[in-house]
């Protein structure tokens, strides 16, 4: 049963002629009265794909929105809250990506999505972890400078030994996933007929145990149509929620509870409300900077569908 406030919510986006595209790490309040619920890559080609309507009201963090922008320059991005910034997409500012390029002239540089539009903008192209592997696999260059997290480009790295992907920077590592350390192992023991599945943000000491690896929507799909019932996640907290809501014949085990993006969580349906009322907090891109980040993140989607 729908909530007032969400009934109001949901009578605004057909007023205003909104969509509402959610990250699978929000609450469920939202995911429960959104247009789209994704990862990273699917949330950036559904808002490629929008047509007829006048405002996107993103509910997932900066890049997110921002790349929703830049693949929408004729509709307004909406972001319920401006504080849902990710603290790794700060780890790699675009003068790191220069600096970079100096050092290694033959290399072509992929990053992560998780990403701000400057940065995106001095690549050659982006990837989410959906997709790293193999578009790094199809890049034509030995030597791939990638961030900024190192965790995906150890991953990466591990399953592509005749090219060499260095860092940028050394150390960028998610907050949420850099915390699962022993718990996944230990559950593991506990739990010996559970799938351990893993976000490649983690650790390789985790992701070296791990029966399955993949984005939030890779995990999520996995689980559904698996012949397994019970599953160990090692990813953030609202993922597990829409698993436990949606799946219910599955049993989803909390590999850490305390696994929470504050980030992703700063949206409420109080603040959706209002975003769609005042329309204040847009997301602006540079145009110039939008049309060149634009290309790295389309030339991601032709190679992954390719
Ligand atoms: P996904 O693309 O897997 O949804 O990841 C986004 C993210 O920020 C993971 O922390
Ligand atoms: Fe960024 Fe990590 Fe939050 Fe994802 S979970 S948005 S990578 S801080």
């Amino acid at each position: 049963m729908l909530s007032t406030l969400q009934k109001e919510i949901l009578k605004l986006k057909k007023t205003e002629n909104a969509v509402l595209l959610v990250h699978n790490y929000q609450t469920i309040d939202i995911q429960e009265i959104a247009d789209y619920i994704g990862d990273s890559y699917e949330l950036a080609v559904k808002a490629s794909q929008i047509k007829d309507v006048d405002y996107i009201v993103f509910c997932g963090v900066d890049f997110m929105a921002e790349t929703a922008a830049i693949l929408n320059p004729d509709k307004t991005v909406l972001i319920p809250d401006k504080n849902a910034k990710c603290p790794m997409a700060a780890m790699l500012p675009a003068s790191l990506i220069r600096e970079a390029r100096l050092k290694h002239p033959h290399a072509e540089v992929m990053v992560y999505v998780n990403t701000w539009a400057e940065t995106k903008a001095e690549a050659d192209v982006t990837c989410t972890s959906s997709n790293a592997l193999k578009i790094a696999k199809k890049l034509d260059s030995e030597t791939i400078l990638f961030g900024p997290d190192k965790n995906l480009a150890l991953y990466v790295q591990d399953r592509l030994t005749d090219k060499k992907i260095i860092p940028i920077p050394d150390y960028g590592h998610c907050y949420v996933h850099s915390q699962f350390t022993y718990e996944p192992v230990k559950m593991k023991i506990e739990y010996p007929d559970a799938i351990l599945m893993a976000h490649p943000e983690c650790s390789p000491e985790v992701l070296k145990r791990a029966d399955f690896i993949g984005s939030t929507s890779q995990m999520y799909t996995y689980a559904k149509t698996s012949p397994y019932k019970k599953f160990i996640v090692t990813t953030e907290i609202g993922l597990i929620q829409r698993m436990q809501r949606e799946i219910p014949d599955k049993i989803f085990i909390m590999a850490k509870p305390d696994a929470v993006c504050t980030q992703m969580k700063m949206h409420t349906l109080e603040k959706i409300k209002e975003v769609l009322v005042n329309k204040d907090k847009i997301v602006k891109v540079d145009s110039e900077i939008a049309d060149k980040a634009r290309k790295a993140i389309l030339r991601m989607v032709d190679l992954t569908n390719d």
